[in-house]
């Protein structure tokens, strides 16, 4: 689990704002090689969605400073599933957390959605967030006062929506992860397995562009983070998603698009299909 500190006001989904291989190693968007900027065709969207450069972030001061991601690149396409994986401690959370905008790089350059980020507001990064970031942690993170039902609905209505609109689309996606059923129930009276599903149907609620999860199948069995992930998916590309996935299950990194190792300073391409 990541030890990354947040700014009280960066810990994503809160109720005052919400705003989660085996192959050769191919070339290409990785590593510092020479990146074409972004593409833009009329009526097409922008090929790369996330594209770091030089991205640095360590912890900590003096000679208990850490750096963790030291002039880091990377792309992600639009529309791709892409696999994270790399040795505990090597800095995935701390890639993720900045990309979900839950915490902010030291230097470098960030850019989703063709934007810098670095230029966003607090309001603006917390709007995207609850909007355009889906974000599933390795433990669900639910809230425990809410049923699932309400714990889902939470980003639409914190996102100002009606609550009959937030109910409808919360009930909807339940229905979606295959926990109908279990609309009315607290998290505490779910199944690790049927929490992280409420979790993931948390995170695309709102209908983001881009779903990130950080180890979304760690804490399950072997069936349940095999249907996890197939869940995951389904999802995928069922709403056009671009997905980035970080896992130790190298098995379940195969079955997405790319997969990439984080290794210091490095990231290191495993495997692509595309
Ligand atoms: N708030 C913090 N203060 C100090 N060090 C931190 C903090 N957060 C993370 N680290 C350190 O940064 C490094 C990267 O942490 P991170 O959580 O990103 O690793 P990870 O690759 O996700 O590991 P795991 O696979 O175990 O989840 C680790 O050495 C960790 O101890
Ligand atoms: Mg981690």
């Amino acid at each position: 689990m990541s030890h990354v500190a947040l700014r009280p006001s960066e810990r994503g989904f809160t109720p005052r704002e919400h705003g989660g291989f085996g192959g050769h190693v191919c070339g290409g968007r990785v590593g510092g090689a020479p990146q074409s900027p972004p593409q833009r065709i009329a009526g097409c969207a922008m090929s790369e969605l996330v594209r770091a450069r030089g991205l640095c972030k360590g912890y900590g001061a003096g000679e208990r400073r850490v750096e963790v991601l030291r002039g880091l690149n990377l792309s992600v396409e639009h529309g791709e599933m892409l696999a994270i994986v790399g040795p505990s401690g090597v800095g995935k959370s701390t890639l993720l957390h900045l990309i979900g905008l839950l915490d902010r790089p030291d230097a470098g350059e960030l850019r989703i959605f063709d934007a810098d980020v670095s230029a966003l507001s607090v309001e603006e990064r917390a709007s995207w967030r609850n909007r355009r970031l889906g974000f599933v942690f390795q433990f669900h993170a639910l809230l425990p006062e809410f049923s699932l039902e309400e714990n889902v609905a939470m980003p639409l209505l914190i996102a100002g929506r009606p609550r009959k609109t937030a109910f409808a689309a919360a009930r909807e996606l339940v229905a979606a992860v295959g926990l109908a059923h279990r609309r009315e129930h607290f998290p505490d009276e779910l199944s690790g397995g049927e929490q992280q599903r409420g979790a993931v149907a948390r995170a695309l609620v709102a209908e983001p562009e881009l779903l990130l999860a950080d180890e979304p199948t760690g804490n399950l069995d072997a069936a349940n983070a095999d249907a996890l992930f197939s869940l995951l998916q389904e999802l995928h590309l069922s709403r056009s998603l671009t997905s980035v996935i970080v896992t130790h299950h190298e098995a379940l990194a195969s079955r997405c698009g790319r997969t990439v190792r984080l290794t210091g300073a490095a990231v290191e391409e495993v495997c692509s299909k595309t």
